[in-house]
């Protein structure tokens, strides 16, 4: 058996040639206030991207790693495994430096500190895998992105592992999340999340426990701002202005109303032209037997400016008269050159689902659309991106529909609302058919703007860091950086 490990203090005091880097503290205002309430059992750090939640995530860890040495187990979850990545990144960043000799163990996804304290990354994709975690106990719990989980299922459970068999009055569930996402309803409500003229939530204490929220803001992550001075410009070229606001003063209740809040008929309406042969012809397709099904005849420009010719839109029918009526539309079409087809039409992944045994028809509606000539393209139906491709299209001018045959289109879209639960989408139950369809056409024909991304930078340049960068630091069995 190895021998324990000696105190990280004493390894520090019995090695003065370890020079430490500037260790990580947290930026004044409501990043070092939430590191402060380590007091209070829950916190949710969050608003706007950027703001410095994931640094907050990993530095209040941290802060109570000397103080509790091996009985000091962390555990930080994400929805998806790909997301760890950067929590691991800026992990080694932080706790290497604070703490030298710490290890990350790749296979275990575990971080242990030399004095024995361990942090835990797991993601937690589904509900029931919370049930893994039954008997296990922590005094620290993080949630990166809380918002991603549809709801408080696993949140709930995984509170029941906060605890610890050693003495820590400060054991705490750290939470941080932007407004939007599948779960923004439910995060809003448990956590009582004020509008934006308060800065922070009441404390709230009731069965569920002691609860707090704090606003982290864009504008309070001074590093990021100078080490990235467009940053704010290009949030801003997202799109969605709702989503915009929300993101940028970490605004919970931005979601009001329609959800494309800059569709204006007359802007994106155009008199019809001949298409010339030389631009692409692409077909959409949001297929309904009793609901309408939504086919949308589309052309490219050579600016990128993606037009919607014409529209068929009918409930009702089988998938061979749907099929039929589609041909003929493209057969009588005054703008297009006589026979010319779409050279992909992007469709609901759905038609490719076949009928059950029981029923008569046993093709897909894809083979039966494949039968009259029309060879379907399974579409991207990632919901949420495509709404944002369609606002990124709007917002750029690049999306025009001709006057007068695109009637359907023209009433559903502006009036079509968010979803209450998740404010990114739309509601499903409203007629969504004919935006299912542009949506279909847009995800796969047009690339549009990424939102930045705020793990590009050297977070070591900025101002509160260069200012301990001459610092020979040296622990004294206290932490450097617990803000008393
Ligand atoms: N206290 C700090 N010290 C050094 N760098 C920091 C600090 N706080 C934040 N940063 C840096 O600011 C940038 C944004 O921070 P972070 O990624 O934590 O924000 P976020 O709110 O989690 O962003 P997103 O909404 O995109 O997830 C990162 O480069 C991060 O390292
Ligand atoms: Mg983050």
């Amino acid at each position: 058996m190895s021998a324990a490990a000696p105190p990280f203090a004493d390894v520090l005091d019995d090695n003065p040639e370890i020079i430490r880097e500037p260790p990580w503290t947290p930026q004044p205002g409501p990043q070092e206030r939430a590191i402060r309430a380590s007091f209070i059992e829950q916190l949710l750090f969050g608003g706007a991207r950027g703001g410095g939640k994931t640094d907050f995530l990993i530095g209040d860890y941290a802060s109570d790693v000397l103080a509790y040495g091996p009985h000091w187990r962390g555990i930080i979850f994400r929805h998806t495994y790909a997301e760890l990545d950067e929590i691991v990144d800026r992990g080694k960043q932080i706790l290497f430096n604070l703490f030298p000799n710490t290890e990350f163990k790749v296979g275990k996804s575990i971080f242990v500190m030399p004095n024995g304290a361990t942090l835990r990354l797991r993601h937690l994709a589904e509900d029931k895998d919370a049930e893994h975690y039954q008997g296990h106990s922590y005094p620290w719990i993080g949630f990166d992105e809380l918002p991603n989980w549809p709801s408080d299922a696993a949140y709930r459970k995984l509170k029941a592992c906060l605890r610890s068999g050693h003495y820590i009055p400060n054991k705490r569930i750290r939470a941080t999340g932007n407004p939007g996402g599948v779960g923004h309803q439910w995060v809003r409500s448990y956590f009582k999340i004020p509008g934006i003229d308060d800065p922070d939530g009441e404390l709230i204490k009731d069965v569920d426990g002691a609860r707090l929220f704090i606003r982290s803001l864009v504008t309070d992550n001074k590093i990021l701002l100078k080490n990235d001075p467009d940053y704010v410009d290009r949030l801003k070229g997202v799109g969605d202005e709702q989503l915009v606001s929300a993101w940028l003063k970490g605004d919970w209740d931005a979601f009001v109303g329609q959800y494309f809040s800059n569709w204006e008929n007359i802007d994106v309406e155009v008199e019809s032209f001949e298409v010339p042969d030389s631009w692409p012809l692409y077909g959409a397709l949001d297929y309904g037997e009793s609901n309408p099904t939504s086919f949308g005849l589309y052309t490219t420009d050579f600016d990128g400016v993606h037009y919607r010719i014409a529209e068929y839109y009918k409930g009702n029918a089988s998938a061979s008269q749907h099929a039929y009526d589609i041909s003929s539309l493209m057969a009588t079409c005054p703008f297009i050159s006589s026979g010319r087809k779409p050279s992909q039409i992007f469709s609901d992944p759905s038609m490719w689902v076949k009928r059950r045994l029981s029923e008569s028809v046993q093709h897909s509606p894809a083979d039966v659309f494949a039968d009259q000539g029309l060879y379907l393209t399974r579409a991207n139906n990632d919901r949420v991106t495509g709404w944002r491709v369609i606002n990124d299209l709007l917002v750029k001018k690049k999306f025009k529909m001709f006057k007068g045959w695109n009637d359907n289109l023209a009433r559903t879209a502006p009036a079509a609302p968010r979803c209450n639960r998740n404010p990114e989408d739309i509601d499903t139950h409203c007629e969504d058919h004919a935006l299912d369809e542009l949506r279909y056409f847009a995800i796969n024909a047009y690339t549009p703007a990424h939102p930045p991304s705020s793990r590009d930078r050297d977070p070591f340049l900025g101002g509160n860091i260069l200012n301990v960068m001459t610092t020979r630091r040296r622990t004294k069995r206290s932490n450097p950086f617990h803000a008393r």
